[in-house]
C-alpha cells in the first residue's frame, strides 16, 4: 500500500498533438500532491497517464517512463486493467452507478475484478470502505437504496469508498470538490488528509486554498499558448510554492494574477 510515483521525461500525446511535454516528477508515498495551473495546461491529461486511463482514447499515447515503486507501468506485458485497480481514480463529477444501491456501488470494483466474496465478507468490506470514506454514519441505515439518492457530497464520498474498496496503492482525484458545496468540500478535504496515512494521493484543483490546506507538495503546470504543450514549471513543498515560488509564472498564478 502507498507507493511512490516517478515520471521520467514523460510526453503525452493525443494523436499528433503533444499535450504535455517532458514531465519529471517524484511523488512520495503517504503524501498529498496537488496539481495546479490554468485551464488547458494538461493537469487532467497527465493525471490520467498515471493509471493508464489516457490511452483508452483512440490515438492517445505516451513516451517516457512512469514508474510506480520503480516498476514501469507502461512496460510490455503490464496489464492496464491491473494498473487501474492499483491506482484508483475519483472524477470531477460524482459518478455512482445510478441504478445500483449504495452497497452495490461500494462493491462494484470488486465485482468487476471477478472477486468472489461471502455475504459477510462483502458486508465487512462495505462497512470498512464507507467508514474509510467518512460516509458510514450517514448511510448505514439505507445501504440498499440507490446511490443516486445521496447528496452530491455524499455521492463523491461514495465514489471514494468505491475506489478504496479495491485496496489501491494510489488515489488520483481530478477536481473532486468542484461540484460540491463548501461543507461537503471540507468533508472531502478532511477525508483526503486521512487517506494519506495509507495511500499516495494526487489531487488536481483550481482552488488555491484547497491546495494549501490538503497538500504536502504542489506541482504548478503552465502552457505557453494555444496549441503549445503544457509543462511542469515548478514542483516543491506547498508552503514554498505559495510563499516563496522560484518562478515568476508560479508567483503570478498563485497570487491570482492570471489563470
Ligand atoms: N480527448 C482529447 N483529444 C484531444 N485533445 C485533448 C483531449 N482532451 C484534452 N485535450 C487537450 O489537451 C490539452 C490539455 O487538456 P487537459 O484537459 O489535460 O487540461 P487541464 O489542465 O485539465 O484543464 P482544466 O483545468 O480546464 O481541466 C488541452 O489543449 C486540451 O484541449
Ligand atoms: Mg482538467
Amino acid at each position: 500500500m502507498s507507493k511512490r510515483i516517478d515520471a521520467v521525461d514523460l510526453n503525452v500525446y493525443y494523436g499528433d498533438f503533444l499535450a504535455v511535454e517532458g514531465v519529471n516528477i517524484n511523488i512520495e508515498p503517504r503524501s498529498v500532491t496537488a496539481f495546479i495551473g490554468p485551464s488547458g495546461c494538461g493537469k487532467t491529461t497527465f493525471l490520467r497517464t498515471i493509471n493508464r486511463m489516457h490511452e483508452v482514447l483512440p490515438g492517445a499515447r505516451v513516451t517516457g517512463k512512469l514508474l510506480v515503486d520503480g516498476d514501469d507501468i507502461y512496460a510490455a506485458g503490464v496489464d492496464p486493467v491491473t494498473v487501474r485497480t492499483q491506482i484508483g481514480m475519483v472524477f470531477q463529477r460524482p459518478n455512482p452507478f445510478p441504478t445500483m444501491s449504495i452497497r452495490e456501488n461500494v462493491l462494484a470494483g470488486m465485482r468487476l475484478n471477478n472477486k468472489r466474496m461471502s455475504r459477510s465478507d462483502a458486508d465487512d468490506l462495505v462497512e470498512k470502505s464507507l467508514r474509510g470514506a467518512n460516509l458510514w454514519n450517514e448511510v448505514k441505515d439505507r445501504l440498499d437504496r440507490p446511490g443516486s439518492g445521496l447528496s452530491g457530497g455524499q455521492q463523491q464520498r461514495l465514489c471514494i469508498a468505491r475506489t478504496i474498496a479495491v485496496s489501491p496503492d494510489v488515489i488520483l482525484m481530478d477536481e473532486p470538490c468542484s461540484a460540491l458545496d463548501p461543507i461537503s468540500t471540507l468533508a472531502v478535504e478532511d477525508l483526503i488528509l486521512e487517506l494519506k496515512e495509507q495511500y499516495t494521493v494526487v489531487i488536481v484543483t483550481h482552488n488555491m486554498q484547497q491546495a494549501a490546506r490538503v497538500s504536502d507538495k504542489t506541482a504548478f503546470f503552465n502552457i505557453a499558448g494555444v496549441g503549445k504543450p503544457g509543462k511542469l514549471i515548478e514542483y516543491d513543498l506547498t508552503t514554498n510554492i505559495f510563499n516563496n515560488p522560484q518562478e515568476k509564472s508560479t508567483e503570478d498564478y498563485v497570487s491570482g494574477r492570471f489563470g
